[in-house]
């Protein structure tokens, strides 16, 4: 199995982090293909918690990563998550490469994207404000400066210095702002740049020639299924395509070369930012659970909403995403409950429905349709394998890959790497 893929099959935070960690320790390659450092992937070693936010998280296993031409990359970021993880003993130097073809995030983003969600107010996207959203707009928009772009300061200055015109104008004259100094900007960009020149290359040919020769690639997939600027919950969604058919533009490989596409998810469901979230629970019983499967965001520490698990949204995830396998995470939470109400169905209008719909106000008016499945209310912390599990537990697991239509590959009970169980 060649190159692997794991992807959020439901609104980022699945737990992706652990299940390429698992992954990775087989793999050649690691390959991140969209997003920045909105994602945040969490791996405990023994008492020592890692948080990724842009480089993959096969950094860990001391595997060679890509950060791949669909992502937007923060200079500062990376330099100090690099920085940071040499610090704590994990090699780096001589295993990271970083596509051309990546576009930067520049301190206007950032200035943009908070001035745009406090002028919603109440219709904000509640994003991570990490000027995700604005770099990739000036990628499409064909004014963005690329990773490469740092190899040429004459280049870099001409391109920053004309969108820098152009960004100026929208925070002076639509926000009442200051505008951005652009030789300023440069002048940060070159220093920042200085030791991760080497690092800059067509990481296409790298992924490329490991796939060619027969090794193992695994695709690591950021933030969820349901964030996807298409098939997510739009507007509420975050700007790129965190699919799996995103990894062929994001990390210039041909589709025929996807072997196993596993989908993260979560025993049950959270989300963070605005949006509708039909399984949400109240708050007395979404804090339990908050604190039991320590639910705040690994990027922006916010509070996660929680909800039951939702056949809907992972069906829709399976058949996007085309699904092989899922990767059940965080099943030991459950253990509290008595009764695990899943979402198998929504009530639209008074009519059953078990597709979930585009249109955004419809999604908002869907109500979930429940069927209960008995709890096993114990400790499965130290389950290895699936018949060390509770009949209940293991029935739970069942049920999931019914409604879905996907069988389950792996179930993790807990934040250690050996807190996971192969099926
Ligand atoms: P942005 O990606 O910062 O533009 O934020 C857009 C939406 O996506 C917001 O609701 C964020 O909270 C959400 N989001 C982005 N990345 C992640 C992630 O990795 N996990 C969970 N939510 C995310």
């Amino acid at each position: 199995m060649p190159a692997t893929v794991v992807v959020g099959s439901q609104w980022g935070d699945e737990g992706k982090g652990r299940v390429v960690d698992l992954l990775a320790a087989e793999a050649d390659l690691v390959v991140r293909y969209q997003g920045g450092n909105n994602a945040g992937h969490t791996v405990w070693v023994g008492e020592q918690r890692f948080a990724f936010h842009l480089i993959p998280t096969g950094i860990l296993r001391g595997k060679l990563c890509i950060l791949g031409a669909g992502m937007v990359i923060d200079l500062a970021v990376l330099r100090q998550e690099a920085a940071e993880l040499a610090a704590r003993g994990v090699a780096v130097e001589g295993r990271l490469r970083v596509s051309e073809n990546a576009h930067l995030i520049l301190p206007y983003h950032k200035l943009l994207e908070q001035a745009e969600e406090e002028r919603r107010g109440s219709k904000a996207i509640g994003t991570t404000r990490r000027g995700i959203g604005p770099a990739y707009e000036d990628k499409v928009a064909r004014r963005g400066v690329r990773v490469g772009d740092l190899r040429e300061p004459d280049t870099l200055a001409e391109k920053v210095g004309e969108a820098a015109a152009y960004k100026s104008l929208i925070l002076e004259r639509v926000y009442g702002l200051p505008p951005v100094d652009s030789a300023r900007i440069c002048q940060d960009l070159q220093e920042l740049a200085k030791p991760l020149l080497p690092w800059i290359c067509d990481t296409s040919r790298v992924v490329y020639d490991a796939l060619a020769k027969g090794q193992d690639v695994l695709f690591e997939g950021a933030h969820g299924t349901m964030l996807d600027v298409d098939w997510g919950t739009y507007p509420y969604v975050t700007s790129s395509n965190p699919l799996s058919g995103a990894i062929c533009a994001g990390a210039g490989v041909g589709p025929k070369w996807l072997d196993r596409i596993i989908g993260a998810a979560k025993a049950y469901t959270t989300r963070v930012g605005a949006g509708p979230l039909p399984t949400e629970l109240p708050e007395e019983v979404a804090k339990q659970m908050r604190d039991a499967g320590g639910e705040y965001g690994t990027t922006t520490g916010r509070e996660r909403r929680i909800g039951w698990f939702d056949a809907v949204v992972v069906s829709k995830s399976a058949r996007v995403n085309g699904l092989d396998a899922l990767a059940m995470t965080h099943l030991d939470v459950l253990g509290q409950f008595a009764e695990i109400p899943v979402c198998v169905a929504y009530e639209l209008d008074g009519e059953r429905i078990t597709d979930l719909p585009n249109d955004l106000r419809q999604f908002a008016r869907c109500e979930p349709i429940y069927e209960a499945s008995p709890g096993w209310e114990s400790d499965i912390a130290s389950a290895r394998r699936f018949a060390d599990l509770p009949a209940n537990a293991q029935r739970y697991v069942r049920r999931v890959e019914e409604l879905v239509g996907v069988r389950v590959s792996h179930v993790l009970v807990g934040r250690q790497r050996d807190q996971s169980i192969v099926l």
